[in-house]
């Protein structure tokens, strides 16, 4: 079964017995990521947990759910990229690879079948109106405040959306990237991006920059498991991470185009903040973070993310 949304892949990590779902109040402040380093330190990676209540900053009950440690065990990785033990994508990465290429046109057009495998899924548009634009805010309604974005650890900057799928395009060549960069909340309608220096994301805005153009941004949250993981894949700059998840997934990612900007979002996506940096404006203070390696990262100064009025 193709996993098309966030959905699809909690409905089916259920199936195979590892997600567990809690019904009591949880606070998005501190406590939700308490327990998620707990579970996810477990042997085997503990189980992915639906926090049908998270309780937000105000002290009102969150109407969104939070998943987490979804990608937290080999089988639930498998499963999210639709194979049995995750070496069978790497099987059909090295088959590419070992492309020795023969003489003579008749055996170089019967390599092609080969290289075609990998683009033989490319994102389709979506007809009509997309699901993950079946809610809008805008102007005054967009209130970051309304989400259950974390805290992790007392000594972080501010509340942190960690598993992004942050959109962006090459402004000479339009070719997309999709980079998992956190992105700390600033205010209601304002996040810092942190893309470090070398990533693509990090490129495209420099591009954005020189030209003195503000950048459009969208920063996606919840899609189907291949384009998630996809976003955090380390492919060349000139891969776009949707044919990779299309050809993770032997299928094509459903996008449709962003409300307020040039760019292409999954269509099922759970939300999407759409964005622009302004490289005219100062950065911004984002940090510290109790990142992965077990210390904070310290604060710096990075670009500002802010929506459309
Ligand atoms: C949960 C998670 C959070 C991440 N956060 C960041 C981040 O804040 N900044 C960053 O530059 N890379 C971060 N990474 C690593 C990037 O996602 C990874 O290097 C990816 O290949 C970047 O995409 P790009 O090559 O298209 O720039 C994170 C990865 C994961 C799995």
């Amino acid at each position: 079964m193709t996993l098309d949304t966030l959905a699809d892949y909690l409905t089916a990590i259920d199936g195979i017995g590892e997600l567990k779902r809690v019904r009591e109040p949880v606070k998005v402040e501190l406590e939700l990521c308490e327990i998620a380093d707990r579970v996810s330190k477990r042997p085997g990676g503990g189980d992915a947990i639906l926090f049908e209540h998270p309780i937000l900053r105000d002290g009102t009950r969150s109407p969104y759910p939070v998943a987490i440690n979804c990608f937290g065990s080999m089988r639930r990785m498998a499963l999210g990229l639709g194979v049995k033990q995750l070496d069978e994508h790497g099987d059909r990465i090295t088959k590419l690879l070992d492309l020795k290429v023969p003489e003579g046109l008749l055996g170089k057009l019967q390599l092609l079948p080969r290289l075609l495998e990998v683009a033989k899924f490319p994102p389709r548009m979506s007809s009509g109106p997309p699901a993950c634009q079946e809610v809008i805010w805008r102007g005054d309604e967009i209130d970051l405040d309304k989400l259950p974005i974390l805290t992790c650890w007392p000594e972080d900057g501010g509340p942190y959306v960690t598993m992004t799928m942050v959109i962006s395009k090459d402004p000479a060549r339009g070719i997309r990237n999709v980079g998992m960069y956190r992105v700390q909340q600033l205010g209601k309608r304002e996040v810092a991006m942190h893309w470090q220096r070398h990533k693509v994301g990090a490129a495209h805005f420099r591009e954005m920059a020189e030209r003195g153009e503000k950048m459009p941004v969208c920063i996606v949250v919840g899609a189907d498991p291949a384009s998630m993981y996809s976003a955090s894949a380390p492919l060349p700059p000139n891969v776009d991470e949707f044919i990779f998840a299309g050809f993770l997934r032997k299928a094509p990612v459903k996008l449709a185009k962003a409300v307020t900007c040039d760019l292409e979002v999954p269509a099922e996506a759970e939300f999407v903040l759409e964005g622009y940096i302004d490289p005219a404006e100062a950065l911004v203070v984002e940090g510290p973070f109790g990142d992965h390696t077990g210390y904070y990262s310290e604060a710096d100064r990075i670009p500002r993310c802010t929506s459309p009025r």
